[in-house]
């Protein structure tokens, strides 16, 4: 039965993701009022700077920069913030809970940081919060993981969590496009966080492996606990290099129990071309999930953008207005409490890697490398030296593969390496899933 008394809310943020909500509430006002069972009425907008002209504002409504106005407002029961960063959403957020308002966001670097002690406000105050949309854009991944594999023990999370860096790497090697210019395009596309170091450098995928671990496994990761590498170190001639020998370099984001321990890493990793996550292209994302029961579980689609964000933050609007989120939140509380599993040592990780080195083209230099990962017991599986990438510099880029071995070891001959005078610039390895 539908409701006329309308579900007031307010818009905190109009950018990329705060315009693309008001778009859909505006476009689909109907229908959405029929799924949430009463009207959902946009009463106020906060934004920084009041003055700029908005696409899709709606006529007549009240525009401050002020959140006073929202947390005064007793008619706004849901606040719907979709500013990024940590200060001032941080203090944004505590204040309209303690006014006793619910919150949406989309805000992954603040739930990441401040989740545990935002999610104890809300309960205190009998609130709740809704985060679809910090964890892989468009995709219902937190329903997913939280609510659709209920009954299961999740025995695995892996797969592509920023969008931006999903973009680079395919505009680098389709188009051959430099790194600075597509990551330009990405921030015009409103892909990138408003520092888009943390796209680059794995920090956003690291924040929301993160949520997704401590929701699945109870099991709160610290990013200096998450082996991280972000695309930033990566040459076009490695993603050229890996097709040639038949992968792809994806940003690969793994939360994976072995027994008790969870090995949490987010490294550009090589991943054999024929496998799904390898095919996931532009800025979409990709997050299988295997559970005990189901088994494996693929979810894909986009990972950033207006409206496949937006899309997320409406599913929350409407949850909270049929009443359902006021029940996932308190069985999420409940989750969070389960005994928690540790975290696997960095050094214990093993793999397969790409090592990548620029070195004098002259004699005993392979052998030099060589000896070294032979005293760190790691083995090698193939060498690679492209006559056409020696340069007039007297320097030849050097690809390694090598048979399954440790971070640990690799750790300990890279400290060796480093002391190698034949070695140029810098060098990179990369695991690699077979
Ligand atoms: P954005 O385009 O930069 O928009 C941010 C909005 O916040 C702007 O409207 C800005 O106002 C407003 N704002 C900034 N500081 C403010 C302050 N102190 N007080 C009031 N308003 C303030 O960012 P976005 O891309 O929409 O991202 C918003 C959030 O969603 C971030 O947490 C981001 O990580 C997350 N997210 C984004 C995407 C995506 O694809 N873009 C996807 C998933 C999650 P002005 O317009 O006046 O400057
Ligand atoms: N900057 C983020 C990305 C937005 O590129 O994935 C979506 O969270």
């Amino acid at each position: 039965m539908k409701n006329e008394t309308p579900l007031n809310i307010a818009l905190i943020g109009f950018g990329t993701v705060g315009s693309g909500v008001a778009r859909i509430l505006a476009t689909q006002a109907e229908t959405l009022s029929i799924k949430a069972g009463r009207p959902i009425n946009l009463r106020r907008v906060v934004v920084r700077d009041a003055s700029k002209s908005r696409e899709y504002l709606p006529a007549g409504i009240s525009v401050s920069t002020d959140v006073a106005d929202v947390v005064n407002d007793p008619e706004i029961q849901l606040v719907v913030q979709l500013v990024g960063g940590i200060d001032p959403a941080h203090e944004y957020m505590k204040s309209f809970l303690a006014a006793g308002k619910d919150v949406v966001t989309a805000n992954k670097a603040l739930i990441y940081q401040h989740g545990e002690s935002l999610f104890q406000l809300a309960a205190t105050n009998g609130r709740t919060i809704g985060f679809e949309a910090a964890v892989a854009g468009g995709i219902p991944i937190i329903s997913a993981v939280t609510q659709a594999l209920a009954g299961n023990r999740i025995l695995s999370i892996e797969g592509i969590l920023n969008g931006t860096s999903n973009f680079i790497l395919t505009q680098m090697l389709d188009h051959e496009q430099t790194y600075e210019d597509v990551l330009k395009e990405a921030q015009a596309l409103g892909y990138a966080e408003a520092d888009p170091a943390m796209d680059v450098d794995g920090t956003d995928a690291a924040q929301k492996l993160s949520i997704l671990t401590e929701l699945a496994f109870a099991t709160r990761v610290p990013l200096e606990s998450i082996v991280r590498q972000g695309i930033d170190c990566l040459e076009l001639l490695d993603l050229q290099v890996a097709q040639e020998l038949g992968y792809k370099i994806k940003l690969l984001a793994t939360s994976r129990l072995h027994g008790e321990r969870l090995e949490v890493s987010v490294q550009p990793t090589l991943i054999r071309g024929d496998r799904t996550i390898a095919q996931i292209d532009g800025a979409d994302n990709i997050v299988a999930v295997e559970g005990d029961a189901v088994g494996m579980t693929t979810f894909s689609g986009a990972g950033a953008g207006q409206l496949p964000t937006a899309s997320a933050v409406v599913a929350d609007i409407v949850d909270y207005a049929t009443g359902r989120t006021q029940l996932t939140f308190q069985s999420i509380l409940r989750s969070l409490k389960q005994p928690s599993v540790s975290i696997q040592p960095q050094e214990e990780l093993s793999r397969r890697y790409y090592l990548r080195f620029t070195v004098d083209d002259r004699a005993h230099v392979l052998a030099d490398i060589a000896d070294i990962l032979g005293r760190h017991e790691i083995s090698i599986s193939s060498v690679r030296q492209d006559e056409s990438s020696e340069s007039s510099s007297g320097t030849a880029r050097l690809v390694i593969m090598t048979h399954h071995t440790t971070e640990g070891s690799l750790r300990g001959a890279d400290a060796e390496l480093k002391k190698l005078a034949c070695i140029q610039g810098q060098s990179i390895r990369l695991p690699v899933a077979d």
